[in-house]
């Protein structure tokens, strides 16, 4: 069902785990299935630093939250707002059925509303 890539991936996530003295930091439930996505955040000047995240979330939940957190490092927080749902979809060639587009976009939803709680 999934490709090799998308495989290897979800078995070794990039920025998975905590990340130590961060600015910014949040968790959001998937109400749909229950899991939690973690995020982590260290934010300088407008800019995403590092970010990491943690969940007991899926496959799709996992590959995406990996992508996502690789992406928004470098980027400018005012960016971040600007990401759709599509603008992740394009980082993975996965079909994303309607079932699981929550766990997929659960990342993004919690990193945009981190940034919108503001710092610790
Ligand atoms: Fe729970 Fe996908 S089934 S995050």
């Amino acid at each position: 069902m999934y490709n090799e890539k998308i495989l290897e991936l979800w078995k070794d996530p990039k920025n998975f785990g905590k990340l130590l003295n961060p600015t910014h930091k949040c968790s959001e439930i998937n109400t749909i299935c229950g899991d939690d996505m973690s995020i982590y955040l260290r934010v300088e000047n407008n800019i995403i630093r590092d970010a990491k995240f943690f969940s007991t979330g899926c496959l799709i939940c996992i590959v995406f939250a990996s992508k996502l957190t690789e992406k928004i490092k470098g980027m400018k927080v005012k960016d971040i707002y600007n990401l759709k749902n599509k603008d992740l979809l394009k980082l993975l060639d996965v079909d994303v059925t309607p079932l699981k587009m929550q766990c997929a976009c659960l990342s993004l939803n919690a990193v945009q509303n981190c940034l919108k709680k503001g710092k610790l």
